[in-house]
């Protein structure tokens, strides 16, 4: 049963510690909510002047300031356009250290409420915060934008904002500094089920500009949203001051998705996830701990080492082929094989991508005793096996299409394909099932198999659903992204022993919502190192490594013993035609896997320090970045020289060491055994005692340090 807190709507305020950092809302005498602190000391802050005088809370439509864009805006059931909110009550429930909490709100016109609701997770500091509304209007209401957050930053000449945002696909991740100018600078995604592809819902503000891993203030901003997301930047400069104020909204993207709300229902925004931190080394630690506490599946558990066939085979394959290459997984000695697409269709088989999607039975030309002879072959040679699904997908060439026309997502007009495919309505009840029942069966069929590979080729084109009422089509945006978490949420409980990959075309659906029901996501489908390099770091802003599934393959053709120690620093496996590789390019793959034994603990479970950044500088040409155990009685520092050198070699500061221990210190480029560079301190290490040694373009260094000494 909550706490009610029912104090009166007066200078009241509204405390969030959200662990090393806060917010504080006060409402003003006619009950409108203004953000009186915001950041370090926010949730202390002191109501100094009258709570008017602060930036609204979260701005509504028609609410006092008629010059700024708002977080909240709603059409009434009576064609009124305009929200004016006034707290009703503070609603405070303690979650152990933590709290949950809902400051409630209520039209001072109209019988509808918005609910402004935050769930603290003080371990990280990273603060989860969504709207919900509900209404006993005459009719329904429009909801036009509903952004989930609206905070308000005091920002100097030069705040400045990285976004991930690229030319699509397979150039997820793209890191984009700039500085903000005054006006409204809109960052979105569009696409519905990848559009992540597009744009990553993550953004980091630096209110004071740039930052490095240590020093600065730093906002980390997430929208959990599986679907499209927006960021608004409202900067607006303040008369005969340096500074200004600055409004960041972020929430789902409402743009064609106005949501029809009737009355005694009620709407519940995308989650936000955000934490203010010092310096970007602490953003990254907090969104870890937080990915790990309250996103990730199994986060303890160990990841393997996996074998995916789809850079070798493509749909062209057969039973012999793929336990060819299952042999090859075990004996480079990798912990898993994945069999990717192609692998099913009977009537209209998977030989391209043209057919059979839907159709999720083997195909007995490639496969003609099924999965479980694979799943056999697996175990035999001490193997799991890993399965490729795309549940939510139909090729018109396919029994499914034949049988059900009318399941897939559309509007009054002819689908349009992309990739060949269509994308099935979650909408429809019986689709939900359908796409529950596809894992249930193929992994029925193949019993054994605890590993699975989930994957969506198509954004959506011809927004519409069947399942909807004609006034409602808008709705479908919010609703599919609810109704396919509906279907994870059935699959990971209904299999919770088997790992799930989530991937979108590469890393279309990188979200911290989607992710709920995942172990891991394919960060890019494109694995060509250098590029992977520049992505990872970006990507490993927000994640652990072990969320990261990077695969050796031949992109890109660069040398082999690089190719693998960029894919050893995030979840490792391989992607490569291991049945065509030589024996030194095998004994390569062999020594990746055993540093991949030696050090995957700490790369999956260990701390994350930041070293020599490819994305900032005048010098992009190399990257460093370690993994330190919780105890830091050992580490591993991974070291790429992506291009030529542009300048001198940088100095390597290994820091988050523990200063007092003695370290020995081993290195290897992978394309042999490496050598032992003897024995530093850890202040010696943070200092520069190792030299950089990959100079030359595409090599790289895989060092790891082992404490032989503790402090007394
Ligand atoms: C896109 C994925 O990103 C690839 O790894 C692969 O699984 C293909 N789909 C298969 O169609």
């Amino acid at each position: 049963m909550a706490n009610t807190d029912d104090a009166p709507p007066d200078q009241e305020a509204v405390r969030i510690d959200a662990g090393g950092w806060g917010w504080t809302w006060a409402a003003d005498t006619e009950g409108r909510l203004h953000q009186v602190g915001l950041g370090p000391d926010g949730a202390d802050a002191s109501v100094d002047v009258e709570a008017i005088w602060y930036p609204d809370s979260h701005p509504t439509w028609g609410g006092p300031d008629p010059y700024r864009p708002p977080g909240l805006r709603i059409t009434h059931a009576d064609g009124t356009t305009t929200t004016r909110l006034r707290l009703d009550r503070v609603d405070r429930q303690p979650l152990g250290d933590d709290e949950s909490v809902s400051v409630c709100t209520v039209d001072e016109s109209f019988d509808l409420r918005v609910r402004f609701c935050v769930t603290t997770h003080r371990a990280s500091g990273v603060l989860e915060q969504w709207i919900e509304v509900d209404h006993d209007e005459g009719g329904p209401v429009v909801l036009w934008d509903y952004d989930s957050i609206a905070p308000t930053f005091l920002v100097g000449t030069d705040a400045t904002i990285t976004q991930f945002g690229g030319a699509g696909w397979a150039d997820e991740w793209a890191w984009t500094t700039e500085r903000l100018t005054p006006g409204t600078k809109v960052l979105d995604s569009l696409g519905g089920i990848q559009p992540h592809l597009q744009r990553a819902p993550m953004l980091l503000l630096e209110p004071n500009g740039p930052t490095d891993e240590h020093a600065g203030d730093v906002v980390g901003c997430s929208i959990a949203w599986g679907g499209n997301t927006r960021f608004a930047l409202d900067l607006r400069p303040r008369a005969n001051d340096d500074r200004g104020d600055l409004r960041l909204r972020a929430g789902a993207n409402p743009l064609g998705a106005q949501y029809v709300l009737d009355p005694g229902t009620t709407f519940v925004s995308p989650t936000v996830a955000w934490t203010w931190s010092t310096g970007r080394g602490q953003l990254s630690d907090r969104f870890h701990r937080w990915t790990r506490s309250r996103v990730l599946r199994d986060p303890d558990r160990t990841r393997p080492i996996v074998v995916n066939n789809w850079e070798s085979t493509f749909f062209d394959f057969d039973e012999q082929r793929i336990v060819g290459l299952i042999d090859r997984a075990a004996d480079v000695g990798a912990d898993l094989f994945l069999l990717d697409d192609g692998w099913f269709g009977t009537t209209s088989p998977r030989d391209d991508d043209t057919a059979g999607l839907g159709d999720w039975e083997p195909d007995r030309r490639k496969l003609p005793r099924g999965l479980p002879a694979l799943v056999e072959a697996a175990g035999e040679r001490h193997l799991r096996f890993g399965i490729w699904v795309e549940p939510e997908m139909v090729n018109p060439d396919s029994d499914l299409f034949r049988a059900h026309p009318d399941w897939v997502i559309r509007d009054r007009r002819a689908p349009r394909e992309h990739r060949n495919q269509l994308a099935l309505d979650p909408l429809i009840d019986e689709v939900r099932d359908f796409e529950v029942g596809v894992v249930d069966r193929v992994l029925g069929g193949a019993p054994g198999t605890s590993y699975v590979k989930w994957d969506a080729n198509r954004p959506v084109t011809d927004p519409g659903s069947s399942a909807l009422p004609a006034d409602r089509q808008s709705n479908a945006w919010v609703d599919w992204v609810r109704a396919t978490w509906e279907v994870m949420h059935r699959v990971a409980e209904g299999h919770p022993d088997v790992e799930v990959m989530l991937c979108a075309s590469g890393g279309g659906r990188t979200d911290h919502g989607t992710l709920r029901w995942f172990h891991e996501f394919w960060t890019s489908d494109n694995t060509d190192p250098v590029t992977r390099v520049r992505m990872q770091w970006a990507c490993g802003h927000w994640f652990p490594a072990s969320a990261m599934a990077a695969h050796v393959t031949s992109w890109g053709a660069r040398p082999l013993p690089f190719a693998c120690a960029v894919a050893l620093s995030a979840r490792f496996g391989f992607d490569l035609d291991l049945d065509a590789l030589d024996d030194d390019a095998l004994t390569v793959c062999r020594r990746a896997v055993a540093v991949a034994r030696r050090t995957q603990d700490l790369v999956q479970h260990g701390r994350l320090v930041r070293l020599v950044s490819p994305v900032d500088g005048t010098d992009r040409s190399r990257a460093a970045l370690g993994f330190v155990a919780p105890d830091r009685s050992r580490a591993v520092v991974f070291c790429y020289q992506l291009d030529d050198p542009l300048s001198p070699p940088a100095e390597l500061r290994i820091t988050g060491l523990d200063p007092d221990g003695t370290y020995t210190i081993d290195a290897t480029d992978l394309s042999d055994d490496g050598r032992s560079l003897g024995a530093a301190s850890g202040a010696a290490l943070a200092d520069g005692a190792v030299a950089w040694m990959a100079d030359e373009a595409t090599t790289a260094r895989v060092i790891e340090l082992t404490r032989v000494a503790a402090p007394d």
